[in-house]
């Protein structure tokens, strides 16, 4: 489906409208406040749009999106986001969710070069020489491709818990949890990576903040 701006504009009305129909004084509460329980890290693919997946509303989910999911420690907009969630939006759960097949964990597997976006993609090399040792036994391109998928995503979940906005939540008493998730594009369906991490003590002493 390729929809002209017009289309867009016109599919638009009908669904805000659908949407009051179905949830009345719906705009009007939105517009007062966001109360997202959930902030969501995820790939910019098309195929993995945040609320659609997991059955949420507008309001319901903070978002951010990049190519491959990555949350690295110089990137000023994931981590603007993280801390606006975590300290503003007291968010309870923060979910990292790759997907198999990604097409930019893909890219950082080829040699071949691909543009600016090579930049973005060399820290999954980094952890691919990292994990080197996890890829001996993998039989195919495809499982290969899938594995480091899901090594980025525990990577990525690390990353989130080595930040300073979320170790000094857990250091002010906040409840706040990291869980990792695959997505799978060719069944609809999420899978937990089972890395959820949920206090200081989970993350390598080096990467601790000392409390005071
Ligand atoms: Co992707």
């Amino acid at each position: 489906m390729n929809l002209r701006i017009e289309e867009l504009i016109n599919s638009n009305k009908q669904w805000a409208a659908q949407f009051e129909a179905n949830n009345p004084g719906i705009f009007d509460k939105l517009v007062k406040q966001q109360n997202p329980e959930y902030l969501w890290i995820g790939c910019s693919d098309s195929r993995v749009p945040a609320n659609t997946i997991v059955g949420l509303q507008p309001g319901e989910v903070f978002v951010h999106r990049n190519i491959a999911n990555l949350v690295n420690h110089s990137d000023l907009n994931v981590l603007s986001v993280i801390e606006f969630a975590v300290k503003v939006l007291k968010v309870k759960d923060i979910i990292l969710c790759g997907h198999y097949g990604c097409g930019g964990v893909q890219a950082a597997l080829e040699r071949s070069e691909h543009g600016i976006v090579d930049n973005w993609l060399r820290v999954i090399k980094d952890t691919y020489r990292a994990n080197m040792k996890h890829f001996h036994e993998v039989e195919s391109e495809k499982e290969e491709l899938d594995l480091l998928c899901e090594i980025n995503v525990v990577e990525q979940v690390r990353n989130i818990c080595h930040t300073s906005i979320v170790q000094n939540a857990w250091l002010a008493g906040d409840k706040l949890s990291v869980h990792g998730v695959i997505y799978c594009i060719g069944d609809g369906l999420l899978k937990d990576l089972e890395v959820t991490t949920s206090s200081i003590d989970e993350i390598e002493s080096i990467y601790q903040i000392q409390t005071k």
